[in-house]
């Protein structure tokens, strides 16, 4: 199908004011650089409706809906988005010969997307982004739902990351300005991860355009990607597949619900007394330990975890005969609660601070971690602690194959696998 000129749309975009274009319907009231209006698209008493003249968006902070002219159009008047680019462009003028030949169609969808670096006072979009595009998903494909009602608690992804990596989340914008795509990445000494990645249920081809830059990005830098992709759905996986990731572990997701009172002593593995929790004089031993056994160097990451600036972060450390013998760190926030990243030498260790880490940090709640799917005594171990399966994951790299010895547990913030 035939779609309009990126050209076509900017031009009609430069040549409208959305200032002028909404003030010509809503009673728009100046609140310093922006203005203010109630809202056309809910029903409110007070107004939360701001239209910003030099982004030439508008966002309304009681429903969520954000856009650009032509989104303001299609959602006003019900148009097609073909119709509202014919329509702002006659409204500005523009000769109409360049925007007749366009199907009227509303299945020509705006594309293609503008990828561009999140702004910070898009976080709280950001997070309803990731909100409505993962629990959409999980409910149209195996009807359920990873988070909860409140779409703020998702919030933890862009606060967390943009703290640890400022400037690295790409957003995609569709031609109504309307985000449709966030990714999060992580560049490191050995590779960039690959951070979580949503595109909502309605766009197509916005995860596409995203992974596309981010691979660029990371091959300018010489570096291989690597990530952690749901197992249980083929829509990431053929994503990340198709750009040239190779599946190359597989990882058990495993919840527990851990007593208030804490987990049974009589299950606490032989070593728990060697655990202790991390300072930063162990940093050096940390990153030395995961270069040895999974292969990836990232000091920030754990000066991070150990400084530990948002309150949230706990890292356990064990003590070996000749140094450490693992570690792992976990996150208690109420938009998630994990276990990883981690790595250990052993099965006896990696209990040790499986169990050390759920009587700690988590009494009363239900984390999950992901075990090498292959470490069997280790699964069989948390089975007999109560652990269920929730969830397959697969580590998936591009460009570079990843050595590995000992155990990993990998985790999503900041991804690693
Ligand atoms: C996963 C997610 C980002 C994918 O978004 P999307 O809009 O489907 O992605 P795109 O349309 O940009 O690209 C998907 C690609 O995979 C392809 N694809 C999807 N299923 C496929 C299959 N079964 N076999 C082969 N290719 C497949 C598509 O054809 C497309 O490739 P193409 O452009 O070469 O045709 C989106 O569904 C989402 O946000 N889900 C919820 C959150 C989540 O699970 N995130 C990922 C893990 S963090
Ligand atoms: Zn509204």
């Amino acid at each position: 199908m035939q779609q309009i000129p990126q050209e076509t749309i900017e031009k009609v975009l430069a040549s409208t004011d959305i200032v002028r274009l909404i003030g010509a319907h809503l009673q728009l009231e100046r609140m310093g650089a922006a203005f203010k209006a109630k809202c056309p698209f809910h029903h409110e008493k007070t107004p939360s409706f701001t239209v910003s003249p030099t982004r030439q968006t508008f966002h309304c902070f009681g429903c969520g809906k954000h856009g650009n002219a032509i989104g303001f159009i299609m959602e006003y008047e019900s148009l097609s988005f073909p119709d509202a680019v014919r329509k702002l462009a006659a409204g500005a003028n523009l000769s109409m010969m360049e925007v007749s030949d366009f199907p009227t169609h509303p299945e020509t969808m705006p594309t293609p997307f503008h990828i561009r670096p999140l702004r910070p006072d898009e976080w709280d979009e950001v997070a309803a982004l990731i909100h409505h595009s993962t629990n959409s998903w999980y409910r149209i494909n195996l009807n359920r739902e990873i988070f909860g009602p409140d779409p703020l608690a998702c919030r933890v992804f862009p606060e967390i990351y943009e703290a640890l990596d400022p400037g690295c989340c790409l957003v995609a914008e569709d031609a109504t300005g309307k985000l449709v795509g966030s990714c999060f990445y992580h560049p490191r000494e050995t590779h960039w991860s690959l951070g979580i990645m949503n595109a909502i249920p309605e766009s197509r081809g916005a995860a596409n355009a995203l992974l596309r830059e981010i691979t660029r990005l990371a091959d300018d830098a010489g570096l291989p990607l690597r990530l952690v992709s749901s197992a249980c759905n083929l829509d990431s996986f053929s994503l990340y597949s198709k750009a040239g990731f190779v599946p190359v572990r597989i990882y058990q997701d495993m919840i527990l619900s851990v007593p208030e009172t804490g987990m049974d002593p009589a299950s606490a593995p032989a070593l728990i007394s060697s655990v202790r929790p991390a300072t930063m004089d162990d940093l050096p031993a940390i990153v030395a330990l995961e270069e040895e056994i999974s292969g990836i160097r990232r000091e920030k990451d754990h000066r991070f975890f150990i400084e530990n600036g948002q309150g949230v972060w706990t890292t356990l450390v064990i003590d070996g005969a000749d140094g450490l013998d693992g570690f792992l760190t976990s996150i208690a926030h109420p938009g998630s609660r994990m276990l990883g990243p981690g790595v250990s030498r052993d099965t006896a260790t990696a209990l040790a601070l499986l169990w050390s880490q759920l009587d700690r940090t988590h009494r009363g709640s239900t984390p999950v971690w992901l075990a090498p799917a292959d470490a069997t005594e280790l699964v069989h171990t948390c089975y007999g602690w109560g652990a269920k399966n929730c969830e397959l994951h697969l580590a998936q790299t591009r460009g570079g194959s990843q050595r590995h010895s000992g155990f990993i547990f990998p985790t999503f913030m900041p991804e690693t696998a």
